[in-house]
């Protein structure tokens, strides 16, 4: 019996309303190539539909590439050389016996479509649906990219058993990364980053007679008509599978909308054993409208790198127990954080807590970096922290330690706070890296 997991049901692909008379036939005769130096691309016949080279964000390498080309961001549905970018005045040619080839300046074979049917190539066709084919004389398909997909399918697209979909590393780097969608050759259909996080679970006997056979990214129903719409499902670098769309007639404003996304909220589904954390040491995953991760630092947190947002985030404070003389209360404070954990670093468990003294003990010990109270119960929690993430469904209350001594570029500013006539007054000012407490404790005297 067959099993057709539908991706989305779509009405069929008409011609644009606002279809514009073809300068092409899609059609690339063997011996053509395109250069990174060319700027030039092989468009389908609408116009819709793009193959040649974009260049990666910030830097002189790109990637053979299909995007949409009436998008001003013109969004990349399929890259052919995301592990091995290529390096300016690279050339992809259209042979015969070899089918696209990519090479380097210097002669490197970056990458070549790897047929599946052997046979001499008489030409390519980048089509309407953003397929890019290679065909025999008697059109025969011998490659097509829609069997060889990156991170997205298209309506129309199918993925066979035994094909996979996989997320690029980050935002602008397009190596491989940590998740893939994976279609089973037992019909399982299967998102994993190092384990799986969610499955349809369509094998033989799970679900009687309904062993997965394909999976087809149906267009032919009516929910979305996609004459109006360009679509795309996307596994994402951050292990968010969405299909999204965009108004067609609306491409200049708008970017593209989710649809669906699975799994539901990702910062929850991975955990130390399903993959990688999404965010980096000490940050914290947010599930947003956008139905994709946000990582955030907690107060007085700043990014490692503030380049990478998914990365790790350092206190702007001293952390740890190194120089601490002895505890002071009002060397710290605490923030408050609803329904906030990290799933690692675990140090301790006070059983019979109450918020107060989980806050309190966190506090009094040097190694105590956050603490998680939650039924009676208080996690005490010291850096590195990783996993972290916002879950409405953990009913804790979060206290992140906050020492009031600050780390500043080389130098240290030290921030008293104290009581003082009934407001709270704020003292700043920069010191040199040494024997700062000495000074703190000096100066506080003089204020009190
Ligand atoms: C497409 O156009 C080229 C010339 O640009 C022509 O040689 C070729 O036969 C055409 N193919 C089809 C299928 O019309
Ligand atoms: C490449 O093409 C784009 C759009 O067609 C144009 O805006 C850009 O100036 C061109 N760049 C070069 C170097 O020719
Ligand atoms: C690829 O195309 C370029 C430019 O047309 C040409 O100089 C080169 O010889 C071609 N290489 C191959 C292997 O066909
Ligand atoms: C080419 O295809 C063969 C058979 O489908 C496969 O075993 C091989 O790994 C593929 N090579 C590349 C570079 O994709
Ligand atoms: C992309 O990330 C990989 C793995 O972290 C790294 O080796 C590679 O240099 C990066 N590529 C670019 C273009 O930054
Ligand atoms: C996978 O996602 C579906 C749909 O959201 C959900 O019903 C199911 O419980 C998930 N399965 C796993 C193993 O997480
Ligand atoms: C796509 O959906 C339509 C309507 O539900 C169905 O009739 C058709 O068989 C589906 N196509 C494929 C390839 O499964
Ligand atoms: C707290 O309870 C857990 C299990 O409920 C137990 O393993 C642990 O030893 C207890 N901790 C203390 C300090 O009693
Ligand atoms: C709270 O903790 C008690 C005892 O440790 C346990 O029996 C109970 O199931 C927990 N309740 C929740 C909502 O986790
Ligand atoms: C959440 O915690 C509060 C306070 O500890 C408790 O009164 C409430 O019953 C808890 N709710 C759930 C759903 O566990
Ligand atoms: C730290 O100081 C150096 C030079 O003293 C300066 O170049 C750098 O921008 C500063 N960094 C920050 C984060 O203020």
């Amino acid at each position: 019996m067959t099993f057709t997991v539908c991706l989305f049901l779509l009405s069929s692909l008409l011609l644009l309303p606002t279809y514009v008379l073809a300068q092409t036939n899609g059609s690339i005769a063997v011996g053509a190539s395109l250069s990174t130096t060319g700027n030039s691309s092989w468009l389908s016949p609408s116009g819709d539909f793009a193959f040649g080279f974009q260049q990666l964000e910030n830097n002189d390498l790109f990637l053979l590439s299909i995007w949409f080309a009436k998008i001003p961001d013109k969004t990349i549905v399929w890259y052919a050389n995301g592990d091995k970018p290529a390096p300016d005045g690279s050339v992809v040619n259209l042979t015969a016996n070899s089918g696209l080839v990519l090479t380097s300046p210097q002669g490197d074979q970056l990458w070549k479509s790897n047929q599946t049917i052997a046979g001499i190539v008489a030409h390519g066709v980048m089509n309407d649906i953003g397929n890019f084919v290679l065909e025999n004389e008697q059109s025969a398909k011998l490659w097509e990219m829609f069997k060889n997909p990156a991170n997205t399918m298209l309506p129309g697209q199918i993925l066979e058993r035994g094909g996979k979909l996989s997320s690029r590393n980050s935002e602008t780097n397009y190596t491989r990364g940590h998740f893939q969608l994976y279609f089973q050759d037992d019909g399982n259909l299967v998102l994993s980053g190092q384990k799986p996080y969610n499955a349809t679970g369509t094998t033989t006997g799970s679900v009687p007679g309904s062993k997965g056979l394909q999976l087809v990214f149906n267009d032919s129903a009516e929910e979305l008509a996609a004459r109006d719409y360009y679509l795309r499902t996307t596994l994402s670098f951050d292990g968010v599978l969405a299909q999204y769309f965009l108004p067609k007639t609306s491409v200049d404003s708008i970017s593209w909308v989710p649809l669906w996304s699975e799994p539901s909220n990702i910062c929850q589904k991975i955990n130390v054993d399903s993959g990688p954390s999404i965010c980096g040491y000490n940050s914290i995953c947010t599930y947003k409208a956008d139905k994709r991760p946000t990582c955030e630092c907690p107060t007085r947190y700043s990014l490692l790198d503030p380049n990478d947002p998914y990365g790790s985030c350092n206190p702007t404070f001293k952390q740890g127990c190194e120089n601490e003389p002895s505890y002071a209360e009002d060397l710290y404070d605490v923030q408050v954080l609803a329904n906030t954990d990290w799933l690692t670093s675990s140090y301790m468990q006070l059983n019979d807590s109450t918020a107060d003294t989980c806050s309190q003990s966190c506090l009094q010990y040097c190694s105590c970096a956050v603490a998680i109270y939650s039924n009676q119960t208080c996690q005490k929690k010291k850096f590195p922290l990783s996993y972290g993430r916002e879950d409405n469904n953990l009913n804790a209350t979060t206290f992140i330690k906050l020492t009031t001594v600050y780390k500043k570029n080389g130098s240290t500013s030290v921030h008293v706070g104290s009581v003082l006539l009934g407001t709270f007054v704020f003292v700043s000012f920069m010191l040199g890296t040494a024997d700062y407490l000495g000074l703190f404790f000096g100066f506080r005297k003089k204020l009190m």
